[in-house]
């Protein structure tokens, strides 16, 4: 942790404690209710009544979403903004067999040991640098069974925000104040897999219309499918 935090400094990302919560302040729902795409496509994959954990929920649109689709799935959420798990808890919190919870995941060991069937995350890698991506994905490793899937994606070097802003890194900008922002090659997905040995299934690259703040935003990412 104390590395990443000097990483960080060296890198002179000034991190906000509440820079989501103000982003979530914004607006309730930023990005509407609509699931994203990258859950949409993580369907195609997920077979079974399973448990699933989603890494950066925010208020757990796609959560509500698996739900919806997988009515015995057993689902959890974690989310480091305690305005976004209020959100969640406040208006949306009428599902059965979920559970969003504020945690940070670079402190994941502390809080969760549970076994889950699928990690999934939607535009969360794309926060950190890259050595601590590294760090996340030793995480997960810890949270899946032999056999366990990874469903998660990320904001690639071809979408329009790549080299806006401030250069702070190899492909790590930042566009908000005190935000990181890491566009992803394919390699880079490869080599975080490899590091942890899963095997990948699919890396797709796909486009989205997200709407953020009421206003659409074509988006350019990678979906990556491994197993353990
Ligand atoms: C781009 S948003 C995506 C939210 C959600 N996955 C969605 O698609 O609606 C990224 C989310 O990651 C959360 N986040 C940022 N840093 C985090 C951390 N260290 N641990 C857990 N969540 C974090 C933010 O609070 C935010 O809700």
């Amino acid at each position: 942790m104390c590395l990443m935090v000097n990483e960080r400094k060296f890198l002179g990302i000034v991190q906000r404690k509440n820079s989501w919560n103000d982003i979530y302040n914004l607006k309730n729902f930023i990005w509407g209710l609509q699931q994203s795409k990258a859950a949409e496509l993580a369907l195609n994959y997920i077979k079974g009544n399973l448990k699933l954990i989603d890494l950066g929920c925010g208020y757990g649109r796609d959560i509500i979403f698996f739900r919806k689709r997988q009515k015995n799935m057993i689902i959890d959420g974690i989310d480091s903004s305690k305005r976004a798990v209020e959100l969640y808890h406040n208006n949306l919190n009428h599902q059965i067999r979920i559970n969003i919870r504020f945690t940070d995941i670079l402190k994941l060991d502390k809080t969760i040991k549970e076994d889950y069937d699928i990690v999934f995350s939607n535009y969360l890698f794309n926060l950190f640098t890259y050595v601590e991506c590294r760090f996340i994905f030793q995480k997960i490793k810890k949270l899946l069974p032999y056999d366990g899937l990874l469903i998660s994606s990320f904001v690639s070097i071809k979408d329009r925000h790549y080299g806006k802003g401030k250069k702070l890194n190899e492909n790590l900008y930042e566009i908000f104040k005190g935000i990181p922002c890491l566009f992803f090659e394919k390699k880079m997905i490869e080599e975080l897999v490899s590091e942890v040995d899963f095997k990948i299934i699919d890396i797709l690259h796909y486009s989205e219309t997200e709407f953020v703040l009421g206003k659409p935003n074509q988006v350019e990412a990678y979906l990556l499918v491994a197993k353990k």
